[in-house]
C-alpha cells in the first residue's frame, strides 16, 4: 500500500548537524523516496495549523517557539505503508522512552526536542502535505 507521509525534522536536527543521518535511515527503507524537501524556517502562521490539535495546551507556546526560532527540513515520503513506517522509524514522543535504533531514541533526551515529526495517520499526511507543499498535495 504506498502511502504519502509529511515529515520534519524539526530545528534541533538542524542546529546538531543530524540531516544527514536521518535522512540515510529514510532512504535507507526498501522503496521509499523523497518527493519534497525544502530547508524552511517555518513561520507562526503555518505552525497553528499544523499544531492546531494542540492549542491551549501547556506546551504548545514553547513548542511554537522552538518551531519557528531556527530552520526546519520539510519533507514529503512516499512508500510502503510510510505512514506507519516512518512513526516507528521516529519513535515514541518521549525519546528517553523511545527505543534505541529509533532516531528519537538515539539521538533525542527531551520531549520538545525530539528531532522529527511524522505525520500520525493518512487522514494527517493528507492535511499536512496541504499545509507544507500545497502543489503536491492530491496527487497519488
Ligand atoms: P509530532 O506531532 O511532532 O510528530 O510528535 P508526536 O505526534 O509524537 O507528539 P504530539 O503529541 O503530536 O506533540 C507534538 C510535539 O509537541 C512537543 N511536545 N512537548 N509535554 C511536552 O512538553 C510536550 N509534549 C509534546 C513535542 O515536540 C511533540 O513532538
Ligand atoms: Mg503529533
Amino acid at each position: 500500500m504506498t502511502q504519502r507521509t509529511l515529515v520534519l525534522l524539526k530545528p534541533d536536527a538542524v542546529d546538531r548537524g543530524l540531516v544527514g543521518e536521518i535522512l540515510g535511515r529514510i532512504e535507507r527503507k526498501a522503496g521509499w523516496r523523497i518527493v519534497a524537501l525544502e530547508l524552511r524556517t517555518l513561520d507562526l502562521d503555518t505552525l497553528r495549523v499544523h499544531y492546531a490539535e494542540h492549542e491551549g495546551r501547556p506546551f504548545y507556546q514553547p513548542l511554537l517557539e522552538f518551531m519557528s526560532g531556527s530552520p526546519s527540513v520539510a519533507l514529503v515520503v512516499e512508500g510502503e505503508r510510510v505512514v506507519e513506517g516512518m512513526r516507528a522509524l521516529a519513535g515514541p514522543t518521549d525519546p528517553i522512552a523511545a527505543a534505541p535504533g529509533s532516531i528519537r531514541g538515539d539521538f533525542g533526551t527531551v520531549v520538545r526536542e525530539n528531532l522529527v515529526h511524522a505525520s500520525d495517520s493518512e487522514k494527517s499526511a493528507e492535511r499536512e502535505i496541504e499545509i507544507f507543499f500545497p502543489t503536491l498535495a492530491g496527487r497519488p
